[in-house]
């Protein structure tokens, strides 16, 4: 541009600033606007060329084009800034048009979720047996085997060990850990406590949780829940431990419902016992559920073996107690009239759904 005289390059900026306020009006959005800046003043912007030829003229001159220059960018400027702003104001406007709130439009439905069949089966014997003055208390599902077996009586090789199908965890230093096979083990962690705790009396709680066996079929799961009854004092009876269940029973299925004992055996009670329920399909008088024999097998109970209460460091002399543990899976699948364990398990929702009472 070095041939340009002073009065063609004041030209160009003119035509260069009529051009630029004609873009500038035309300017629809605030990016076109900053388009149009940048276009004319940007670092390769037509302006700023033209202003960057300014040292090959003379000082008048550049003083001339200076002054034109100063003009032209001023006014653009603030045709620019002016432009945008306008723009911005009416593009939030109607953003905000669009956005806007309608309250009366449907809601967004969320589904509600519900307590899993077992855990309201679970919760709703827990409250059954505090009504019969039972406390809940817990135990940890990671258990020393020496609670889950030896303290309750099972001596090492003894019969009744195999009876439990026990998944192993790995050992914390010499002792073997299990994941607990029955809730039982908690009645080792009570009495030993109470033991240290000035062998206080009485004893009277249940204890809800989760037990695990190496069993899986229709009516077996790995994992499944289970109550556990205590009760201890100076003197504790058969007949206490049937009231009870005998409660328990009447006013989780029916007041109808009755209970009887069959002798049993169990390592941590003696005497032991299988609890059956009149069968809540047939009322007793027979059907394939109960095997046409009008009763349901529904826990195991008996009078805490004296041979615990040794292990546990108590006088199996001064003290009595019985206990009893039940499965609730077992009382879910009667009470709700479902044939297969693995459903609970499965989570079909077609089929939690139904099984909510
Ligand atoms: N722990 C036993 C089991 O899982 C059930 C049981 C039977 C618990 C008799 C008791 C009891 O407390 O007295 O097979």
């Amino acid at each position: 541009m070095a041939e340009l005289t002073s009065s063609k390059t004041i030209d160009l900026l003119k035509t260069l600033s009529s051009e630029a306020k004609e873009k500038i009006s035309a300017a629809k959005l605030a990016v076109d606007v900053e388009q149009v800046r940048v276009s004319y003043f940007g670092k390769k912007g037509f302006i700023s060329e033209v202003l960057a030829s300014l040292k090959n003229f003379n000082a008048e001159a550049r003083k001339e084009i200076g002054q034109v220059s100063n003009q032209v960018r001023e006014e653009l400027e603030s045709l620019l800034s002016q432009k945008k702003a306008e723009l911005e104001t009416r593009e939030l406007d109607q953003k905000l048009l669009k956005d806007q709130l309608d309250p009366t439009a449907p809601g967004v439905f969320y589904p509600r979720g519900e307590l899993h069949p077992i855990r309201k089966v679970l919760r709703e014997a827990v409250q059954i047996f505090e009504k019969a003055g039972l406390t809940p208390a817990y135990g940890p599902e990671v258990e020393y085997e020496n609670y889950c077996f030896d303290k309750l009586n099972f001596k090492p090789g003894h019969a009744a060990r195999d009876m439990q199908a026990t998944f192993f965890v790995k050992n914390q230093g010499t002792e073997r850990l299990v994941l607990r096979t029955h809730t039982s083990p908690v009645q080792v962690r009570i009495l030993l406590k109470a033991a240290q705790n000035n062998f206080e009396l009485p004893i009277r709680v249940q204890i809800p949780g989760r037990v695990y066996r190496v069993d899986d079929d229709s009516t077996h799961a790995p994992m499944f829940h289970q109550i556990e009854g205590l009760a201890v004092d100076r003197t504790a009876t058969m007949g206490d431990l049937r009231a009870v269940l005998d409660y328990f029973f009447r006013n989780f299925f029916d007041e109808k419902t009755k209970i009887r004992f069959r002798p049993s055996f169990f390592p941590f009670t003696e005497p032991s016992a299988e609890v059956d329920a009149s069968c809540v399909f047939c009322k007793g008088s027979g059907c394939k559920v109960c095997k046409q024999s009008g009763w349901l097998e529904v826990a195991g109970a008996g009078l805490v073996h004296p041979e615990v209460f040794d292990l546990c460091g108590w006088d199996s002399k001064s003290v009595q107690g019985w206990a009893f543990g039940l499965g609730i899976e077992r009382l879910a699948m009667l009470k709700l009239g479902i044939p297969d364990l693995r459903l609970f398990f499965e989570n079909r929702l077609s089929f939690l759904r139904a099984a909510q009472k």
